[in-house]
């Protein structure tokens, strides 16, 4: 099914990447989006504005995603696409705290497992949907940005490859895969190496990938170039980032 004509839930859709993406589907005539966040106030603001629904949900809480999930099924009938957007920055090198690499990863991990564990099951039974995790460049190349944040995008795009190989294709799992972009999150990574890129354009990238439903929705071509090159030479690609981390080089 189309975006245009879906019912669609966002987790972190109160702020940057979720907010846009909320706003255009709902533009583009989307059935209804449910904005889902931890901020409930954030949310409102959006679902206000687009004549969505809000919904108060922690991610990390399986108890909060099912009732996100089971009292959507029960007031819309139906998930089309859920996008498991809620992210952490955490931030944090190898002195980061028990408390920050938790947060990564319920937030950042768990958040995608816990929607898969109840929506995909609601998507088979209706034949189909759309799954996408907003991962990062990060999970694909680490690069000088914070550990945990590095580490957990990684397990993301495993958990979302993982759900595409035993889920799919009767349910459509992609991963987004975006370098910095121009939200509130982004002032967390503090040095990065590329220039950060407005909502619009990762929006407009996400529904350019919806249409072709490729696993990795990457919305420049730096990640997946470097992605490359790092299989071709990974000891290239690390010896490439120790030298921009020790300054010596920065192009
Ligand atoms: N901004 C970037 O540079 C960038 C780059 C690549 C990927 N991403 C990813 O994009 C996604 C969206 O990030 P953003 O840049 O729009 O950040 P943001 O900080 O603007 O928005 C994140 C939203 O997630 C919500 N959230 C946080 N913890 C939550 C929880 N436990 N339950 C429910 N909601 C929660 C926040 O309240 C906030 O509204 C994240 O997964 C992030 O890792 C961001």
């Amino acid at each position: 099914m189309a975006i245009e004509d879906a019912t669609v839930i966002i987790t972190g859709g109160a702020s940057g990447i979720g907010k846009g993406m909320a706003e255009r589907f709902a533009a583009m005539g989307a059935a209804h989006v449910v904005v889902a966040d931890v901020n409930l106030d954030g949310a409102k603001k959006v679902a206000t504005a687009i004549g969505g629904t809000a919904r108060q949900c922690d991610v990390t809480s399986d108890a909060s995603v099912a009732a996100l999930v089971n009292d959507t099924i029960a007031d819309l009938g139906r998930i089309d696409y859920f996008f498991a957007n809620a992210g952490v920055g955490a931030g944090g090198d190898i002195t980061a705290s028990d408390q920050l690499w938790d947060m990564a990863w319920k937030v950042n991990v768990m958040g995608p497992v816990l929607a898969a564990r109840h929506v995909v099951p609601h998507m088979e039974a209706a034949g189909g949907g759309t799954f996408v995790i907003t991962a990062s460049a990060a999970g694909l190349n680490t690069g000088p940005v914070s550990f945990n944040y590095a580490v957990s995008k990684h397990a993301a795009i495993g958990v979302a490859e993982w759900l595409a190989i035993n889920h799919g294709p009767t349910v459509n799992v992609q991963a987004i895969c975006p370098t910095i972009v121009d939200t509130p999150m982004a002032s967390e990574f503090g040095e990065v190496m590329f220039q950060p890129l407005s909502v619009d354009h990762v929006v407009d990238s996400v529904i350019a990938g919806l249409k072709t439903g490729a696993f990795i929705i990457a919305p420049n071509e730096q990640p997946m170039a470097m992605f490359q090159a790092k299989a071709n030479d990974w000891d290239g690609f690390l010896n490439n980032l120790q030298q921009r981390v020790q300054g010596l080089k920065t192009d």
